[in-house]
């Protein structure tokens, strides 16, 4: 069989669990490719760091530039805008395959990724982006191409998803729950995006541009998020039988397309309001299709690399066929509106 050489920037969390899979399922991964998958180096910051996964030393370098050059697939699991970016677009201008997990990325310079990408012939794919393991990028972006989205909703943070959760069930304070949430592998390195929302934002902003086939951008979503919810917010709402979910809403109104992250009141009884610990959900409505309903893992190592090696293996059987990546649609921008009356 042919030989592809991957690259991996970044073995946090996600990227960690995608190196294992890699060298311990070599031949599995060849045998449904039908190409052999060498890791040809691993780029971090600090070679000596502690990781999950034991990485063989001699894959792990701090020189990203050497590696990108010398692969066919980077896939990219550093997260946050620079220097992802930059490297993305120096395999993408150079007709690599990129595989991504980076939202903040997508949602910030989408296009420009997606434009370098048209230009060069290269495959971009980004299923971890958006909810984890739950696959929900391909379906909206495929599945779904002949339908019309008409609105999604749904719980896209695992990591404040399990906070409130555990404020919900155990009474466990705010920073604790955080704590823990950051010690599972579900939060961002800054926490900060989790929190505040932005993580959930820029997913919106992400599954928004393939559903209504525009671009959006983290500016274009209302955002608030889970810092002002206080311990008597969660137990209000359970006296009155209902939950606290940090919940992302994109939806096509007459005047453009709405998006916004907030948290919200939810029936305990409903659906979403059994969505517990990390695990997300996303709910869309297509006119043709009617109701489709995505749940999974949203957060944490094994999960999200799974998405990134289904996307891996994509990959890897579209350039064994000699497959070009799929064009983007490329249609004016649908205006923001205002936020006022939500
Ligand atoms: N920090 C993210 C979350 C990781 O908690 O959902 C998955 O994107």
């Amino acid at each position: 069989s042919p030989h592809l050489k991957v690259a991996l920037l970044g073995a946090g969390t996600v990227g960690s669990q995608v190196a294992r899979v890699l060298l311990a399922e070599k031949d599995e991964l060849a045998m449904r490719t039908g190409v052999i998958l060498d890791l040809v180096g691993v780029a971090v910051r600090d070679v000596s760091a502690k990781r999950d996964v034991e990485i063989p030393s001699e894959l792990l370098t701090t020189d990203a530039d050497s590696v990108i050059d010398a692969a066919d697939i980077v896939v990219e699991l550093t997260g946050g805008i620079e220097p992802a970016r930059t490297r993305i677009l120096r395999a993408l201008n150079a007709g690599t395959t990129v595989v991504t997990g980076n939202k903040a990325l997508i949602a910030a310079h989408g296009r420009e990724l997606h434009d370098a990408a048209a230009a060069s012939g290269s495959q971009l794919s980004y299923e971890a982006a958006v909810a984890g393991a739950i696959p929900i990028v391909r379906p909206m972006r495929d599945s779904l191409a002949g339908d019309h989205v008409t609105r999604f909703l749904g719980i896209m943070n695992g990591t404040t998803n399990f906070i409130l959760d555990q404020m919900d069930t155990t009474g466990a304070a705010f920073d604790d729950a955080l704590a823990e949430a950051q010690e599972l592998g579900y939060a961002e390195a800054d926490p900060t995006a989790d929190v505040e929302g932005h993580d959930a934002a820029a997913k919106a902003a992400v599954l928004a541009s393939l559903a209504f086939h525009s671009t959006f951008t983290l500016d274009d979503v209302h955002c608030q998020g889970i810092t002002s919810v206080t311990a008597e917010d969660v137990a209000t709402a359970a006296e009155a039988g209902y939950v606290i979910k940090l919940l992302s809403v994109g939806e096509r109104t007459e005047e453009g397309v709405n998006l916004r992250v907030n948290p919200v009141m939810i029936p305990r009884s409903h659906v979403l309001g059994g969505v517990r610990g990390a695990y997300n959900a996303v709910f869309v409505e297509a006119e043709n299709a009617g109701s489709l309903m995505f749940y999974g893992q949203g957060a944490g190592g094994e999960p999200t690399a799974s998405a990134v090696l289904g996307d891996l293996v994509s990959a890897a059987r579209a350039i064994a066929r000699g497959a070009e990546g799929i064009p983007l649609s490329d249609h004016a921008k649908l205006p923001a509106v205002s936020m006022d009356n939500v």
